[in-house]
C-alpha cells in the first residue's frame, strides 16, 4: 500500500537516509524504530512530502507520489509536539481540517463528535480550552485532528515521548485498539523498543540512514538479524571467546537473549554480581569467565539469590544468535 523504492534524502550533503527500500501493506501498524538520528523522522517526513528525496521514489496505493504535494498524499501526521493551536478549544482544534476545507457546519459536528468519542475524550471536554488538558489528554486532540480528516495514512511522529512512563503505556494500548478500530493504515515512529514491539504488526529497525531488519515484533527479537539489532532490542550479552568455551558452544560473533541463560546444575560455574527484582522476573548480571552475563528468571530461587552467591549456568545452542563467519 506504500512503498518506498530506494529513497534517499540528503540535507546539505549530510545523508540522513540511504536508499531506503520498504513495504507496509494496508491496515498495518508499521513502526520505524531505530536511535536518534538515524533518520526514522526524515522517512515519514519524505512520506508526508516534507522532505524531498534526492533520489528514490515513494508510491502511496499503487501512485507515484514522489512529487505529488504534500495535501494531496491523503496522509495525516501527528507531532511528537502536539502542535495544537492554544487559544482555540479542543473541538476547534480537531475541526481546524475540516474548516480548511470548507466542510459545512453540521458535518463539522458530526464528525469531532465521532472522532472525539473515539480517541476518548469526553463530550465535556470538548468546549474547554485545549491548554487546560493534561498532555495525555492534548495528544488525543492530536490524534482526533488527524483522524478526522479521514486520512489514507496517519503518520504518528513519537507521539508519546512528552508523557510520563505510566500514561505512555496506556495511551499505546489505546492507540493499538483505536487503529485495529478504524483501520487507518499506520506508520509510527519510535526510538523506544518496548514500545515498538508492543504496539506494531511489524518492525523496521534503522540504524545511521540504512535499514537493519523489518519483520513480526518476535521476528526482531527472537531472530534479530545483524548485532545491532540484537544489541538494541532487549536485552543480549555478546559472549566472550572464554565464555563460549566455558559453556562448550563453540566460537564466533555470538549473542545470547539473557531469558535462554539458564541457572543449571552441571552448567559453568559463575558468581551473581547484580540483581534486579522485576517483579514478574528477576534480571541477574553474572560473571562468567571474567566477563559479565546477563540472565533472565521467574523462578523463585533467581529471586532470592544474592551477590556473590555461586551459581551453573547452561544455553542452548538452538537459543544463541550467530552473526558473521565464525573466527
Ligand atoms: N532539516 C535538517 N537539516 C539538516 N540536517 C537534518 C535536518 N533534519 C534532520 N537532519 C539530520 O538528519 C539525520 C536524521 O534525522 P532524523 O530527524 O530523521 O532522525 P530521527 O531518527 O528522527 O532522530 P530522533 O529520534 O532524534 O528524532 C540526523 O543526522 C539529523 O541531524
Ligand atoms: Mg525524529
Amino acid at each position: 500500500m506504500i512503498r518506498f523504492d530506494g529513497v534517499r534524502v540528503e540535507y546539505e550533503g549530510h545523508v540522513a537516509l540511504e536508499g531506503l527500500d520498504l513495504e507496509i501493506r494496508e491496515g498495518e501498524f508499521f513502526t520505524l524504530l531505530g536511535p536518534s538520528g538515524c533518520g526514522k523522522s526524515t522517512a515519514l517526513r519524505a512520506l508526508a512530502g516534507f522532505a524531498e528525496p534526492t533520489a528514490g521514489r515513494l508510491e502511496i496505493d499503487g501512485r507515484d507520489v514522489t512529487r505529488v504535494a504534500s495535501e494531496k498524499r491523503g496522509v495525516g501526521m501527528v507531532f511528537q509536539s502536539y502542535a495544537l493551536f492554544p487559544s482555540m478549544s479542543v473541538r476547534e482544534n480537531i475541526a481546524f481540517g475540516l474548516r480548511v476545507q470548507r466542510r459545512a457546519g453540521r458535518e463539522r459536528r458530526d464528525l469531532v463528535d465521532r472522532v472525539a468519542a473515539q480517541v476518548g475524550l469526553a463530550a465535556s471536554q470538548l468546549e474547554r480550552g485545549v491548554a487546560e488538558l493534561s498532555g495525555g489528554q492534548q495528544q488525543r486532540v492530536a490524534i482526533a485532528r488527524a483522524l478526522v480528516l479521514e486520512p489514507r495514512i496517519l503518520l504518528l511522529d513519537e507521539p508519546l515521548s512528552n508523557l510520563d512512563a505510566k500514561l505512555r503505556v496506556q495511551l499505546r494500548g489505546e492507540l493499538q485498539r483505536l487503529q485495529r478500530e478504524v483501520g487507518v493504515t499506520t506508520l509510527y515512529v519510535t526510538h523506544d523498543q518496548e514500545e515498538a514491539l508492543a504496539l506494531s504488526d511489524r518492525v523496521a529497525v534503522l540504524s545511521d540512514g540504512r535499514l537493519e531488519q523489518v519483520g513480526t515484533p518476535r521476528d526482531i527479537y527472537e531472530r534479530s538479524a545483524s548485532p545491532f539489532v540484537c544489541d538494541f532490542i532487549g536485552e543480549a550479552t555478546r559472549l566472550s571467546t572464554e565464555q563460549l568455551e566455558a559453556l562448550g558452544l563453540g566460537h564466533g560473533d555470538v549473542w545470547v537473549r539473557p531469558e535462554h541463560v539458564l541457572l543449571r546444575e552441571g552448567g559453568a560455574p559463575a558468581t551473581v554480581r547484580s540483581h534486579a527484582y522485576r517483579g514478574a522476573s528477576t534480571l541477574l548480571e553474572l560473571e562468567l569467565a571474567g566477563a559479565p552475563l546477563l540472565t533472565a528468571s521467574t523462578s523463585a530461587e533467581a529471586a532470592a539469590l544474592e551477590i556473590d552467591d555461586e551459581v551453573r549456568v547452561a544455553i542452548d545452542e538452538g537459543a544463541l544468535l550467530r552473526y558473521g563467519q565464525p573466527a
